[in-house]
């Protein structure tokens, strides 16, 4: 397998986030005749077939067995079902598996198929339904470097990806930036609040805020100096930035974010062994 338009991707579970991937590959020239999906939701296919002219299938058996990579895109509590669903296909085709499903770990899609495949596991978020996300990707041993390439291909169709080592790294990725937008969002809430406590309208509140999210993630990723060298370069001695700063650390902000982070991350490794058990 080369990374290729011309590779065969079948999607099981057509919801969000397949949907999402499916307009990035699309979008990015991948031929629409070379992608199926499946779902057992009317609506669902519905939705599939107003958006795209794909191939769309109940079956998932069906779907799965015309494919060179295949994209479990169901939510975590059904996918052991949905696995055992095309068990036999994968057996008899031996397709680059992709799952998305936050949480379910390589060793236990392996004990679902029942034997060692090509496997890697993205961790990505939100934003990628906005073409913006990023993911954390894992390899397994049966993944050679062309299944590697064709499955960062696929997930950079939707935003940025960055490969990790083990499925402890993942729980990093989750706590990080599968859960990362959150904490922005709650940073957003913060100060759009304190703005409308000020006397600004919600609008013009919501305006400075998010515009102020959007210029500052931009400036970060384009610049080649760090986020802390940035933050120092807007912040001038005696001034408003600086101000705010120091108040925000003497109430324990850095303190406050990380511990948050861990959290998230000792979450993702519980919420792993919960789901695996299934
Ligand atoms: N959305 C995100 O931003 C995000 C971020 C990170 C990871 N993920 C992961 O991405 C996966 C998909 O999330 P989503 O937001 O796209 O979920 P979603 O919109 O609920 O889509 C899942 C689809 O799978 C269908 N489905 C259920 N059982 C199935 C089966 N046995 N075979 C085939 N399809 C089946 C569902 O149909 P019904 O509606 O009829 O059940 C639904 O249409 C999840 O595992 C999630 O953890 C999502």
């Amino acid at each position: 397998m080369n990374p290729s338009a011309n590779n065969r991707i079948a999607f099981i579970g057509g919801g969000n986030m397949a949907r999402s991937i499916i307009g990035g590959l699309i979008s990015s020239g991948w031929h629409a005749k070379n992608i199926f999906a499946s779902d057992p939701s009317k609506v669902q296919r519905d939705l599939l077939a107003q958006q795209f002219s794909i191939a769309i299938y109940e079956n998932n058996e069906k779907c799965v067995s015309q494919a060179d990579i295949v994209v479990l895109s169901v939510k975590p509590q059904v996918l052991k079902q949905a696995v055992e669903s095309i068990r036999a296909a994968l057996v008899e085709h031996n397709p680059l598996i992709i799952s998305i499903a936050a949480g379910i770990r390589a060793s236990d899609i392996m004990q679902w198929i029942g034997q060692e495949a090509p496997f890697v596991r993205a961790m990505p978020n939100t934003p990628a339904l906005v073409n913006c996300g990023v993911a954390g990707l894992l390899a397994n041993a049966h993944a050679s470097s062309a299944h590697k390439q064709a499955a960062a291909q696929v997930m950079q169709a939707v935003g940025a990806v960055i490969w990790v080592d083990n499925e402890s790294d993942m729980d990093t990725v989750t706590g990080i930036s599968g859960s990362g937008p959150a904490y922005f969002f709650k940073l957003m809430e913060i100060m759009i609040t304190a703005a409308e406590s000020h006397g600004l309208s919600r609008a013009a509140a919501r305006t400075l805020v998010l515009q102020t999210a959007l210029g500052a993630a931009k400036l970060a990723a384009d610049s080649a100096h760090s986020p802390a060298e940035l933050r120092r370069q807007v912040t001038s001695p005696g001034g408003t930035t600086e101000a705010a700063l120091l108040t925000m650390e003497q109430h324990g902000i850095d303190e406050a974010i990380t511990l948050g982070v861990n959290a998230a991350i000792e979450k993702s490794a519980e919420l792993a062994k919960t789901l695996g058990a299934m």
